[in-house]
Order: C-alpha cells, then sequence, then structure tokens
C-alpha cells in the first residue's frame, strides 16, 4: 500500500475480469491496474440496465507494488503466465484465482507461499456481446475457503454489491460447480446452441444423465453432493434466458481453445483414479478436444 490506497491487480480482463473489475471500481479506496494478453483500452460490462466503463490508459504496468493480484484466467491459460507472475507478485502480494476446476493452487504454489493464495470459484455467468460490452446477467456469488485472507478479500468489495461465500468445504464447492459448467459447457458448445435448446426435453435429460455421471465421480472422490442437486441445476438451467451461452461455447465461436482441463477432462481424470466409469464425458472430451485440435492456441 502507498498513497493510503491498497493496490489492486486483475490479470485477465475477459468476461470475468471484467465483471470483477467494474465491481471493486466503485471502491474508491482501491487503485486498480489492470493485465491483459492482448492490449485493450476500455472494459466495458453492462448488468441490467447498467453500463460501466473503465478506459484502460495504463494497462501493463509492471512497475506496481501490488497488494492483490485478482487471477481471472482459465486453467490451460495459466501456463503462458509465467514471466508476467514473476514480475507481478512479491512477497507482501495475496494471489487471487478465480477459475473453474479443482487444484487452484498449484500453478501458484511456485510464486509465493500457500497462505497467500485465496482460491476462489465464481457464479457469475457473463458473455461478450456483438457491441464490446460483457453483459452480466446475474449478481455475481464468489465462493471462497473460510480464512482470514478469504474475510480481507471480501472487505474489498462495496457492500450488497457481491455475495461472498465462505466454505469449509471447499472442495464440495469446486466439484458443484465442475459438474454443473461441464455439462452445460459440453452439451451447449458441441451443438453450437444456447439454453433455448433445453427446452427439448431429450436435450434436457441428456443434461441430467450427464450431470449424474459427473456427480457420482465427484462424491466418490470426497465432494459431499447433496440429493437434490440435480433437481436445483435443472430449476437453475430453465430459470436462464434462451439465449444464455457458456464461455466453452464463446471460446468455439471465437476460434480460441476450449478449457477442457478444469472441466470435463478432470471428471475423467478423477474418474480413472477412483475406478468409475464416465462414458459420457469420455464422448465429450473425445469430441471437444478435435475442435481444440483445428483451432489456434
Ligand atoms: N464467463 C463466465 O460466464 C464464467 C462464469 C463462471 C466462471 N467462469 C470461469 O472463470 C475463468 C475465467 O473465464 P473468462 O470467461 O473470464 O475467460 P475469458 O473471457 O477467456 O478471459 C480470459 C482473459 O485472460 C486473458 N489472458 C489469457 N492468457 C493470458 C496471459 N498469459 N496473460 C494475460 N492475460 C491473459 C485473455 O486475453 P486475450 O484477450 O488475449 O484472449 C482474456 O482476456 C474460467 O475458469 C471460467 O471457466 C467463467
Amino acid at each position: 500500500m502507498s498513497n493510503g490506497k491498497t493496490h489492486i491487480g486483475i490479470l485477465g480482463i475477459g468476461a470475468i475480469g471484467s465483471a470483477i473489475s467494474c465491481l471493486l471500481k466503485a471502491n474508491t479506496s482501491l487503485d486498480l491496474y489492470f493485465y491483459n494478453r492482448t492490449p485493450k483500452d476500455t472494459i466495458r460490462v453492462r448488468y441490467n440496465d447498467i453500463e460501466s466503463e473503465i478506459l484502460l490508459d495504463d494497462i501493463n504496468n509492471y512497475n506496481q507494488k501490488l497488494d492483490w493480484l485478482i487471477i481471472c484466467l482459465k486453467e490451460h491459460q495459466y501456463d503462458n503466465t509465467t514471466a508476467t507472475l514473476l514480475k507481478l507478485v512479491r512477497p507482501q502480494t495475496k494471489l487471487v484465482s478465480i477459475r473453474n476446476g479443482l487444484y487452484h493452487k498449484e500453478p501458484l504454489l511456485k510464486y509465493t507461499k500457500e497462505e497467500n493464495i485465496l482460491e476462489c470459484i465464481i457464479d457469475c455467468p457473463t458473455q461478450q456481446r456483438q457491441d464490446g460490452f460483457y453483459k452480466r446477467l446475474r449478481k455475481p456469488v464468489l465462493t471462497v475457503p473460510e480464512n482470514k485472507l478469504a474475510r480481507d478479500f471480501e472487505i474489498l468489495f462495496p457492500s450488497g454489491e457481491v455475495t461472498i461465500k465462505q466454505t469449509l468445504d471447499f472442495k464440495t464447492s469446486c466439484w458443484e460447480k465442475v459438474c454443473e459448467s461441464a455439462t452445460l459447457g459440453a452439451i451447449l458448445c458441441l451443438s453450437g446452441e444456447t439454453c433455448w435448446i433445453f427446452q427439448d426435453e431429450e436435450l434436457l435429460e441428456l443434461y441430467k444423465t450427464a450431470l449424474k455421471e459427473s456427480i457420482q465421480v465427484a462424491i466418490e472422490d470426497g465432494a459431499k453432493i447433496e440429493v437434490d442437486f440435480i433437481d436445483k441445476m435443472v430449476t437453475k438451467l430453465l430459470s436462464y434466458p434462451p439465449e444464455k451461452s457458456s464461455s466453452m461455447l464463446t471460446d468455439r465461436l471465437n476460434g480460441k481453445p476450449i478449457e477442457l482441463g478444469a472441466k470435463n477432462e478432470v471428471i475423467i481424470e478423477r474418474g480413472k483414479q477412483n475406478g468409475m466409469p464416465t462414458p459420457i464425458n469420455d464422448l465429450f472430451v473425445k469430441l471437444l478436444k478435435k475442435i481444440n485440435t483445428t483451432i489456434g492456441k
């Protein structure tokens, strides 16, 4: 901290990085710094009828001593981030990893001590629109393990704008998110369509069957998934607007690699390790990998 303000870096200014940036911008005790692979000059987010815009006049400034670095990258994007993280992470920098998947801390342990890393999953459907805005569909829910770092993180956000859930069972929360997003993401990505397709009973049945397969792996892996989880997910799915997409479908349409390691691949991997067959996810991954081989990294 210098000039009395807390210095926050946001790494990865895509859908989630943009949504988080606009929320933090309302806290005037913070100085925000932005980092993205492709330089950008603005962040634009729309939520209900409110448009937020941040001008990025100093993007990728590596001279700041950051108190926090909030990483909003997809799992596979961590591979190419070593040089950036080496420049940005100092002994006092606390890291927040917001992403899907399991094992959030692993790729970050070479940069800092474990107690400086906060793992986070986010429920905040946000999708890119043609006009350069990201459209956020809901108030974000961020789930983090219960600890001191989580309490410090929570107070960075203006009150009421986000829900931060602290949990003693972060593993179960991660698994619930993996099951939900891998199932929805794979079906939308492979069909090339948005959520309107679940008006078709057969596709809704496929969603439930694939979700059940993932849940069985999660439970075998130690997650404590409640018995009514599928019903809750179906209710949530049917509440989405017909045009709701998924980041896997968006990546396919944009010719970008689809996030598989944090989703269907981890289900297969944990299934194998626990002796659980995963025929539906095997098929999903076979087809999605084919798509990934046809697009550039
Ligand atoms: N989108 C959603 O609705 C949603 C909801 C819940 C959870 N999530 C999860 O949140 C995580 C982030 O997803 P997202 O949708 O925000 O992804 P995204 O829109 O693809 O954003 C990722 C951003 O990171 C940047 N980036 C990639 N590699 C980089 C590098 N080496 N250095 C600096 N910047 C780099 C990308 O820059 P370029 O401009 O160069 O591509 C892009 O702007 C994922 O795990 C996703 O599954 C997403």
